[in-house]
């Protein structure tokens, strides 16, 4: 197509050059913004005619050109051509061959630059609420999982070593935290998120009398970019998007990085569920936790959509730069690639099988209670430093012996330190180490039951 007969053509006198209508088409990724961008459109038409800047009748045939256009595109009915750009071209066009030159007015008091603003910020409302909506679920599900192994006793490690024993579902709980906070942060760029560029045109704002107030409303927005110039040429709510999604991979790779360890034989604290795990072609006993490890994988490419955000915006001037319309493959990518995480562990989930015993048995391995004997030393007047190292004296005798520290005889621990009585033994079981923290955040069974009920009244008042 001759530039001449390009929307944008009058001033020019040669046809683009191939190359760079290729070069420069966005159509490949931008045509799912195609029905925020004509929703916009339909109400921005319908506020033309509102404020008397077209005529009822060329409104009507604009919206209902626009209905036809948004039937196409839900069919992929309506071809893709590169000499046409983007989604805004495509919709603006197609509607120009359905009603004729009158679809030229809808453009009237607008931008691209605005245009494509409002529809980001729509396209991504509607992802972070499909985002937080994931975020619940797999709280839930892990609420579940952890509800059912409320007596379940397990190690907790600190540098993978074993440091004291925990239940499992205060392990999980820790990632429920996580989640809710992940939701927080959804609810909160959402609200910034959530303002109408409409209005601005391309950058100066318009000299039509538009009522931005009633299209926000329309789009269900809570209110309007306040700057023109701001409104075209930010795109820190697409940054803050990237940012949360990092953080929600950078959850879910930590909870899959226990996952694939928990369910190594060496470990064999957990089964995955076979329809999530694939063998080995050579090596026929192997169950690989795969799905686990790719979402480990892919936490990768969402941070680097962050980066590439954060990189493309940093060295641009006021107002709207092309370089702009580089943002929507790293954002998409981001938002696809975290819900799709969040749905593999929202399905996951419920179908590991938890190894009781096995986690039990290696909660008391470590000396893992060490920490209960000094606590106990404490409780008979000797200062913590000191109780420290004489249970490292301890430990070292038990090492040496090669038994657990439960195992050592009252005379064995007598002769360590003589304040050491009887009722010693009481404090040496891994269940007397559990039930003893109880201290609000710890992981007695009873807390834990507490702050259950409370992370699923949490999650049943959350916004949704
Ligand atoms: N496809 C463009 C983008 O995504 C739309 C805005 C184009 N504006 C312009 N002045 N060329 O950024």
């Amino acid at each position: 197509m001759a530039g001449g007969q390009k929307l944008w053509g009058g001033r020019f006198s040669q046809p683009t050059d191939a190359f760079v209508e290729a070069f420069s088409a966005s159509i490949a990724y931008d045509s799912r913004l195609w029905s925020q961008d004509i929703r916009g459109s339909q109400v921005h038409c319908r506020m033309l005619a509102r404020q008397g800047i077209i005529a009822p009748e060329e409104a009507e045939a604009i919206v209902a050109g626009l209905e036809q256009v948004a039937g196409e595109l839900s069919r992929g009915a309506l071809p893709f051509r590169d000499d046409l750009e983007d989604i805004h071209m495509h919709v603006e066009s197609r509607l120009r061959e359905l009603i004729g030159p009158v679809a030229g007015k809808l453009h009237t008091a607008r931008s691209r630059n605005d245009q494509v603003a409002t529809d980001l910020r729509l396209y991504l409302r509607e992802e972070t609420d499909h985002i937080r909506a994931a975020l619940n679920r797999l709280r839930g599900a892990l609420l579940d999982l952890a509800e059912a192994h409320q007596t379940v006793v397990m190690p907790g490690f600190t540098h993978l070593q074993i440091g004291q024993p925990v239940t499992f579902a205060h392990h999980l709980l820790a990632y429920v935290a996580m989640l809710e906070r992940d939701h927080g942060r959804c609810t909160d760029l959402r609200s910034r998120l959530n303002r109408l560029p409409l209005g601005s045109a391309a950058l100066a704002g318009t000299p039509f009398p538009v009522d931005r107030r009633w299209v926000a409303e329309q789009l269900g927005f809570e209110g309007l970019c306040e700057n023109s110039m701001d409104a075209v040429s930010d795109r820190d709510f697409a940054v803050e998007l990237a940012a949360a999604a990092a953080l929600i991979m950078m959850h879910l790779s930590r909870f899959a990085e226990e996952l694939i360890l928990w369910s190594s034989p060496v470990f064999a604290f957990v089964e995955l569920p076979d329809a999530f795990c694939t063998g080995s072609s050579i090596m026929p006993q192997k169950k690989n936790p795969d799905v686990p490890e790719l979402v480990r994988g892919k936490s990768g490419r969402v941070y680097g959509a962050l980066f590439s955000l954060l990189t493309l915006m940093k060295g641009l001037p006021l107002a709207y730069n092309r370089d702009m319309q580089e943002d929507k493959e790293p954002i998409f990518d981001a938002v696809d690639t975290v819900r799709a995480c969040l749905r593999a562990f929202i399905d996951l989930v419920p179908g590991i099988r938890v190894r009781r015993e096995r986690l039990a048995a290696t909660a008391r391995q470590g000396y893992s209670t060490a920490t209960d004997l000094a606590d106990y030393l404490v409780g008979r007047g000797v200062p913590f430093r000191e109780a420290h190292g004489i249970v490292g004296r301890i430990v070292a005798l038990a090492v040496a012996e090669g038994v657990t520290l439960e195992e050592l005889s009252l005379e064995r621990l007598r002769e360590v330190d003589g304040r050491i009585a009887a009722d010693v033994a009481a404090v040496l079981t891994v269940e007397a180490s559990v039930a003893a923290r109880r201290a609000e955040g710890g992981t007695a069974f009873d807390t834990v039951a507490k702050a259950l009920q409370a992370a699923r009244q949490r999650l049943a008042e959350a916004p949704a």
